[in-house]
């Protein structure tokens, strides 16, 4: 009689199980949190799961999946669609597809027994979005733990997405488990990064299982019910199993047999080893199909009697070498199926796989099939068969949101074809193609390896495939210009004289897109010839659109011309045409319209541009349209966070700074990556400046360092979006070499992005003016060589149809105006206050110059014209809640005691009363006492207040008189006593300037 195989009580781990069990109970308040289990094969972590589910109450619901040792050719993401099937049996259809929401129409392409005809596409980030939905919406209704075993097999996309469910997951009552061994595979990337990583996540625990104690092997022993009785022999058996659980219960399954194995191998072997022939066999053949197999896959791809694999698999069930449930046989251990796959002879193997992969073949396609297909053919070494099967496969990943694995998949057909004879054939698709896809898949993935890929491609697809080749020449331009690489002219050059004077609309097609890409690439590269020569490629394209019969040439040359005219669009804009720009890009939406995403790509372009020419509330109209359409479409990760971030931008520069900062907000909800974040965070610098909120600014700013860092390691063109938020912080913040050197940013361009060289300008004029003020000067720059360079960068940006620039440029005249160029002529500010009063320069502008002008004004002892114009400032800062405008304004009112209509303690100052003196102060004494508290001397106190210092001296003494102080300090002393709490200061000027 065989003991039994598995000791029914979990020995030890008690810490483990309820290190889980108290990460499960935190979800339950709304919490996600994670957990990784490692350690050695058979040590037991499939247990402390089981332990873990066995003890959880009935309304948590437990989804499963299982990742599978297949390499590169494992079926992408079906551990993450088992979870889901899981889910699917525990909620049903109805609930699956109500939670997803506005996604419902998505869930068909992970679980396509929900799909009615062909499953949908999904991306990357569609996929992302719609599993976080999902899972937060389930469990709402029911607590979730999701389990996910063996990660150290992983697809590179499952691998991805439970990354993010471990750091990113903000809410929902799901509890993630991951297991993984640890044995020799830490340092094998991907997994050694992901646990690296996990392990810093705070949310997640890590979990690691050590090997039993000679103790605890005992006792294991006895509860499997086989235990040797002699101490000397329990030792024995705890030194020989190391303490592994598995490798305890398969020495005490020897109990008392033949010889002892003397290696690993024989010991796994054991039990399988006095299975019968025909036993052995159907073990063998289930290792071939993998630790776990479907009960009527096996019968099929069993060549004998259905009654006879029956009995043979009964007897190997007894044995325990495995188990069985519902649907499919199992090896107890994946070590086993490890050690009898090993056993298998050559012959045997090419035979048994080849027998998988005939009958999965005919099997009714389902995701996963063309890759479980492509593992056999490949190891039955059908070069041929599997070559299709890869191609197959690699699709299969691409459209299910899987485009790093349809790379991987796609380049192990590569290597295949040389090999096979009628590759073409069997791929259905020519070489140059599948290296277009391939290089397409790893693009999409953001991977580099696109780049080598077209290397091969163009090594390998010669001139012989004129037309494979052209456009072969034309991606590499398209991936090296994505990854910021140059050479596309030569690549377009060589393109267009393979096709010199093609025969039929096809060959035309491919030739009228290597012009574009030519067009393209000379205008990035500001040849004059650039931009004409794009815009007759264009006209080509459109022609064929139009005219050709071939509806393959139709469809390909409507998106070539959605791309053409998008960058077209870029072009004119680099000439500042913002009706022409906005035509082509009205062009490239109609075409476009049939597909969201592209639809989406272009307003993309359509909002940078409204943005740069200063059309806000256009924007603003725009961007909440397109934010719809991508929630609409399931992107409101990807796209939907790149609409709010431009929605924020324009609301903030329409002076609505509520609304821009729930955008915001909301925004970094949807996790945005790269570069958009580091635009948030700008925004967000941007928005608290304006504010008057210094702090608040250098919180963000100190926050977001490390992004703002990236992203200017990143593109160059990233660093200027950033320079202008930072320079008014610095400016703000009195640092003015700091604020110069991101002026300093403009220079580093040869080409200045559209809209952005203005802005830095003015920020360049405004710094400029206060370190003249301070005698400050730039590092190596003398101060009128710097205003010189400035200017000098404004010639190039000028343009005559770009109204904004010539409405920043006001603002920076005015800046610089004055005889000592610091900004003290009047009439430059009335100017720059006309100017950006159009409202095509940020509200902030408009408010700040009228700031200016109150204060110049002031100065120039015109009290009339400067109480009006900081009365329009304090109602425009009112309006938009600017409120270090509005406190700059109220304090250049109080020094010049002026009165401005709508500030109340204006009217108290008429009055001659101080709103809150309890000592009768007068406002005139509380301000003096103010800068006494400051430490202000007599003559900094009447410069200040634009009084005399004599005056200054009279008002000290009368507050010393009323104070009861004897001295200036004293006073200062009780100063806080009597004046009301005040804000920190910024420049000079209080408050300073922001954006
Ligand atoms: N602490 C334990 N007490 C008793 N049996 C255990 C213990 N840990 C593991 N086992 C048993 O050892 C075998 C291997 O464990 P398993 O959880 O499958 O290992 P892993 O998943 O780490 O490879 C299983 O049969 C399991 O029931
Ligand atoms: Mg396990």
């Amino acid at each position: 009689m065989l003991p039994s195989a598995t000791a029914p009580v979990m020995v030890g781990r008690e810490r483990e199980l309820d290190a889980l069990r108290r990460a499960h109970r935190e979800t339950l308040d709304g919490t996600p949190r994670g957990a990784v289990v490692a350690g050695e094969a058979g040590i037991g972590k499939t247990r402390l799961l089981r332990e873990l589910t066995a003890g959880l109450g009935p309304e948590v619901v437990v989804a499963r999946g299982q990742c599978v040792a297949r390499g590169v050719l494992a079926a992408p993401l079906s551990p993450v669609r088992e979870v889901l099937r899981d889910l699917l049996a525990h909620f049903g259809a109805p609930t699956l597809l109500e939670a997803a929401g506005q996604m419902a129409g998505l869930v068909p392409a992970l679980l396509p027994q929900l799909a009615e005809g062909d499953p949908p596409e999904l991306r990357p980030e569609q996929l992302y979005d719609l599993l976080t939905l999902l899972l937060q919406e389930l469990s709402f209704r029911s607590p979730l733990v999701l389990l996910v075993e063996d990660v150290h097999w992983a697809d590179p996309p499952t691998l991805d997405l439970l990354r993010e469910f471990l750091h990113v997951l903000r809410r929902g009552r799901i509890l993630v488990v991951v297991t993984c061994r640890d044995d020799d595979l830490v340092a094998h990337e991907p997994l050694g990064p992901f646990l690296a990583e996990a392990g810093r996540a705070r949310a997640v625990r890590m979990i690691e299982l050590e090997r039993l104690d000679p103790a605890q092997v005992a006792e294991q022993a006895r509860s499997i019910g086989s235990a040797p009785a002699g101490e000397p022999e329990l030792a024995q058996l705890a030194r020989r199993s190391d303490g592994i659980p598995f490798l305890v219960e398969e020495l005490l399954s020897l109990d008392g047999g033949p010889a002892l194995p003397r290696t690993l191998r024989e010991l796994l072997l054991a039990r399988y080893a006095r299975l019968g022939p025909v036993a052995q066999e159907a073990v063998r053949l289930l290792a071939v199909g993998g630790v776990r197999v479907e009960h009527d896959l096996l019968a099929l791809v069993h060549d004998g009697r259905p009654a006879e694999l029956e009995s043979a698999l009964r007897e190997a069930v007894t044995a325990r070498v495995v188990v069985t449930d519902d649907t499919s046989y199992t090896f107890r251990h994946a070590l086993t199926q490890e050690a009898v796959y090993a056993d298998v002879f050559p012959g045997e193997r090419v035979r048994l796989h080849s027998r998988y992969a005939a009958v999965l073949a005919q099997r009714p396609a389902r995701p996963g099939r063309a890759a479980e297909v492509a593992h056999h053919r490949v190891a039955a070494g059908e070069g041929a068969e599997a070559l299709g099967a890869l191609v197959e496969a690699s699709r299969e990943a691409y459209a299910g949101g899987a485009p790093l694995s349809a790379g991987q998949l796609g380049e192990r057909a590569l290597a295949l074809w040389p090999q096979v004879r009628d590759a073409r054939e069997q791929a259905g698709c020519t070489r140059a193609q599948l290296y277009r896809e391939v290089a397409k898949a790893y693009d999409s993935a953001g991977d580099e390896r696109a780049l080598g890929v077209l290397e091969d491609a163009l090594a390998t697809v010669t001139a012989a495939d004129p037309a494979g080749r052209a456009l072969l020449l034309h991606e590499a331009m398209v991936v090296r210009y994505s990854h910021g690489r140059s050479g596309g002219v030569q690549l377009c050059q060589e393109a267009l004289e393979l096709l010199p004077d093609p025969q039929d609309d096809y060959g035309r097609f491919v030739r009228a897109r290597a012009r574009c890409g030519l067009g393209i690439a000379l205008s990035f590269l500001l040849d004059p010839e650039g931009p004409g020569l794009l815009e007759e490629a264009v006209g080509e394209v459109r022609e064929l659109l139009d005219r050709s019969e071939d509806p393959q040439v139709s469809e390909l040359a409507r998106w070539e011309l959605v791309r053409a005219l998008t960058n077209l669009a870029t072009v004119r804009t680099g000439r500042r045409d913002v009706e022409e720009t906005l035509a082509a890009l009205a062009e490239a939406r109609a075409l476009a319209a049939p597909d969201p995403d592209s639809l989406l790509r272009v307003d993309e372009r359509v909002l940078a541009l409204l943005l740069d020419a200063g059309r806000f509330a256009r924007a603003r109209d725009v961007a909440t349209d397109a934010w719809e359409r991508a929630q609409a479409c399931g992107t409101h990760r990807s796209w939907g966070a790149e609409m709010l971030l431009f929605r924020a931008l324009a609301t903030l520069a329409l002076g609505d700074l509520g609304e821009a900062r729930k955008d915001l907000d909301h925004v970094l909800t949807l996790r945005p990556v790269g570069i958009d974040r580091a635009m948030v965070a700008g925004a967000q610098i941007q928005l608290a400046l304006s504010e008057g909120d210094l702090a608040g600014a250098q919180a963000r700013y100190a926050a977001s360092r490390d992004l703002v860092q990236e992203a200017r390691e990143g593109d160059p063109g990233d660093d200027i979006i950033l320079a202008f938020p930072l320079g008014w912080l610095r400016l703000a913040g009195d640092d003015l070499l700091a604020a110069w050197q991101e002026v300093e940013t403009l220079w580093r361009h040869p080409a200045l992005p559209t809209g952005l060289g203005e802005r830095a300008v003015a920020l360049g004029a405004a710094v400029l003016a206060a370190m003249r003020r301070r005698g400050v000067a730039p590092v190596g720059v003398p101060l009128g060589e710097a205003e010189d360079k400035l200017r000098r960068t404004l010639e190039v940006e000028d343009g005559a149809a770009w109204a904004v620039a010539q409405d920043w440029r006001t603002l920076v005249d005015a800046e610089l105006s004055g005889p000592d160029g610091t900004g003290t002529d009047v009439g430059a500010w009335q100017v720059a206050v006309a100017a950006t009063g159009h409202t095509r320069v940020p509200a902030y502008q408009h408010a700040y110059s009228l700031v200016r002008l109150g204060e110049v004004q002031l100065a120039a002892d015109d009290r009339a014209g400067a109480a009006e114009s900081l009365s329009r400032a304090r109602q425009e800062a009112e309006r938009c809640g600017f409120v270090g405008l509005l406190r700059e304004a109220d304090g250049l009112a109080r020094r010049g005691r002026l009165s401005l209509t709508g500030d109340p303690e204006g009217a108290a100052r008429e009055g001659g009363h101080g709103a809150a003196s309890g000592l009768r102060l007068t406002s005139r004494e509380r301000q003096v006492l103010e800068l006494v508290a400051a430490g202000l001397t007599n003559r900094q106190i009447g410069q200040r207040l634009f009084i005399s210092d004599k005056t200054a001296s009279v008002h000290v003494s009368a507050i010393l008189r009323k104070l009861g102080a004897s001295t200036r300090s004293e006073a200062a002393g009780r100063a806080s006593e009597v004046l009301p709490p005040q804000p920190p200061r910024g420049d000079a000027r209080e408050g300073g300037g922001s954006p």
